[in-house]
């Protein structure tokens, strides 16, 4: 949640850090800013909307300087206004600040400076933390010898409580920046002659690949030939370079009209990237590299504890199926926020999982504190290499599909129903699944790219039922078993990114409740795959037909619905139900895609919404 970028080097600061701010916007587009320090003053150009209302204002009255910070916001304290958009200056001029993160006790601090005679513009909590670095700035001389910024950050975060990832810059010091994570993502980009901070790698591959992920607690003092990390106890942090995978062109959209349509298409490769070189030799089983548990570990878990938010969670209610269903292992899947309050009583061989997209997910990141605190070993599935979640963990899984930029995930979840499914073949390997089992288990995972291919081919079919259904307000999607938490997902991705009202529920709950919500007004998206239930599901039809309810069938090669039950029918191919969800996964994210299309609604920027959501 909110995406921050600093420059500090030779050329322009302005044009990289507006490029920076595109690439960062998934992050927060409530309003951007930049603050550029030319000629021993701060320059601020700061607007509500998008990075392309900042470019219009920037080149009004360019920007000169070499050295400055830019931030797109995605609002917690204080409305969308261009007062509270950062970067904030503090009142006496001297310290300009942007900030990721809640500043919890921002109002004690605000009275406080308030009766030091510090004046505020904004309702931010940002602009207290920034006024509380000018007044130690501001009291303090030299400080044995450390430099005079960074003892003030310092010392301001000392008595500061919440979450940040701040960058500051003073005017009385060209040429430096001072930048600090505690809870908020923030990455180090290396380069020659010249150094960068931001929220993640997008905004630093066009410059460097070297990057070195800063930790929690960490201080870093930059210049453009040098930088220095301390830990908040001022002890030298020495640095460990990483190199990025990813290049420039995994982050654009080439040819697609949105972000979202790129990487559903995509996911033919990202699936394969996602089990490239992830098989035994004897192709029965899955290997995989960091799991950091032997098998012997392994085979003494009694149970399997997921946690996660949103969409990822959808894929660990997928995966809780096929480990229970393959592996014989109970598991429980819990929302991460709701894990680390509620203090349930947990079993003592139990495994834990978090899955994050991101990587940086806090309601995440602290399910994982939670259960590491009380003794478990935690293992992650995530995408982002280096994220916060990855090195936390105790080890884990990179889902390897390259960035995804748009806010609805599409292909990080396939492949981590993909990555779900190879476990609960992993474990199955290590208790009763046979060989023979695994190595037709292996086949399916391994000719699921082209399923998904053979899916994609109904965009043109999918686009024209979008068309006829997206003037509906609301709309329910309905499943059974591992293709329940597809529902979910169904529905929420037509949530967040048409603003219709959508549900997912068990196709067969409807009776208890729901099924009040049925009219013509109200289509049902039904999941009828072949299996030993369909003649349920088809009962469950009938009953949302009786009482005129419009129904979107989704069935598998072969499936012959009654003759007028359905109003729509989506043939997806016939596969094993470890392939399922994921191959029933397609049509719902094309079918929510092109009503969001349909609809005029920013498909890639969905309207409150930010990628990557590091605030409770
Ligand atoms: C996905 O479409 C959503 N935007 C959202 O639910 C997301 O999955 C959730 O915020 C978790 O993100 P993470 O995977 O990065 O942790």
């Amino acid at each position: 949640m909110c995406g921050i970028v600093g420059y500090v080097g030779k050329q322009k600061a302005a044009p990289f850090i507006l490029e920076g701010l595109r690439r960062l916007e998934y992050r927060g587009y409530d309003s951007t800013g930049v603050a550029i320090l030319q000629h021993g003053a701060f320059r601020i150009v700061k607007k509500i909307g998008r990075v392309a209302n900042l470019e219009t204002e920037v080149a009004k009255s360019p920007l000169t300087g070499t050295h400055g910070i830019g931030h797109t916001r995605w609002a917690t304290h204080g409305g969308v206004t261009d007062a509270n958009a950062h970067p904030h200056l503090s009142s006496d001029g001297k310290i300009v600040l942007i900030h990721n993160g809640v500043i919890e006790n921002y109002s004690a601090i605000k009275k406080f400076l308030l009766g030091r005679g510090y004046t505020f513009a904004s309702e931010t909590d940002t602009e207290v933390l920034c006024n509380l670095i000018a007044y130690h700035y501001a009291k303090q001389a030299d400080d044995a010898g450390e430099n005079r910024c960074l003892a003030a950050v310092r010392k301001a975060l000392l008595h500061t409580q919440g979450t940040y990832g701040i960058v500051v810059m003073c005017a009385d010091l060209p040429g430096e920046m001072v930048a600090a994570r505690l809870g908020s993502p923030l990455i180090l980009g290396v380069g020659d002659g010249e150094n960068i901070v931001a929220s993640d790698v997008s905004a630093i591959v066009t410059r460097t690949q070297s990057v070195v992920y800063l930790k929690d607690g960490e201080i870093v003092h930059l210049t453009p030939r040098e930088f220095r990390i301390t830990t908040a106890d001022r002890a030298t942090v020495s640095p460990l370079v990483d190199q990025v995978t990813w290049s420039v062109a995994d982050a654009e959209m080439g040819t697609y009209a949105h972000f979202m349509e790129k990487e559903i298409f995509e996911q033919p490769l990202a699936l394969e990237n996602a089990m490239r070189g992830r098989f035994s030799a004897d192709g029965s089983t899955a290997n995989f590299g960091g799991l950091n548990l032997s098998a012997s570990e392994f085979r003494g878990i009694e149970r399997v504890q997921f946690c996660a938010c949103g969409t990822a969670l959808h894929a660990c209610m997928v995966t809780e199926h096929m480990i229970e269903r393959f592996a014989r292992v109970p598991v429980e899947c819990d929302y991460a926020s709701e894990f680390r309050y509620r203090n349930s009583p947990l079993h003592r061989n139990t495994l834990f999982f978090v899955m994050s997209q991101s990587g940086e997910t806090i309601d995440t990141l602290a399910a994982l504190r939670e259960a590491q605190r009380k003794g478990y070993k935690v293992l992650a599935v995530s995408n982002v290499v280096g994220s916060t979640i990855a090195r936390e963990a105790d080890g884990g899984i990179y889902q390897h599909v390259g960035p995804e930029v748009g806010v609805a995930s599409t292909k990080a979840f396939t492949s981590q129903l993909l990555i779900g499914a190879m476990l609960a073949l992993y474990l199955g390997r290590l208790r009763d699944l046979s060989f023979g089992d695994g190595v037709e288990f292996v086949r399916a995972l391994k000719a699921a790219p082209d399923l998904v291919r053979q899916a994609l081919a109904q965009a043109p079919q999918i686009k024209a039922i979008a068309q006829r259904y997206a003037h509906h307000t609301d709309m329910l999607f309905l499943g059974r078993l591992a293709l329940f938490p597809i529902a979910l997902e169904g529905a929420l991705k037509l949530k967040e990114i048409s603003y219709l009202h959508a549900e997912g529920y068990p196709a067969a709950e409807m009776k208890h409740g729901p099924i009040a919500l049925i009219s013509e007004a109200c289509p049902s998206v039904f999941f009828a795959p072949q299996g030993e239930i369909l003649n349920k599901i088809v009962s469950s039809m009938q009953e949302i037909k009786a009482r005129k309810g419009p129904i979107i069938a989704i069935v598998t090669e072969g499936v012959e619905l009654p003759a007028g039950l359905a109003d729509e029918v989506i043939v997806i191919p016939d596969c094993h139900e470890a392939v399922l969800p994921i191959v029933a996964s397609i049509p719902v994210q094309l079918l929510s895609y092109y009503i969001a299309v349909e609809r005029g609604c920013d498909v890639d920027k969905p309207r409150n919404l930010a990628k990557s959501v590091t605030v409770e």
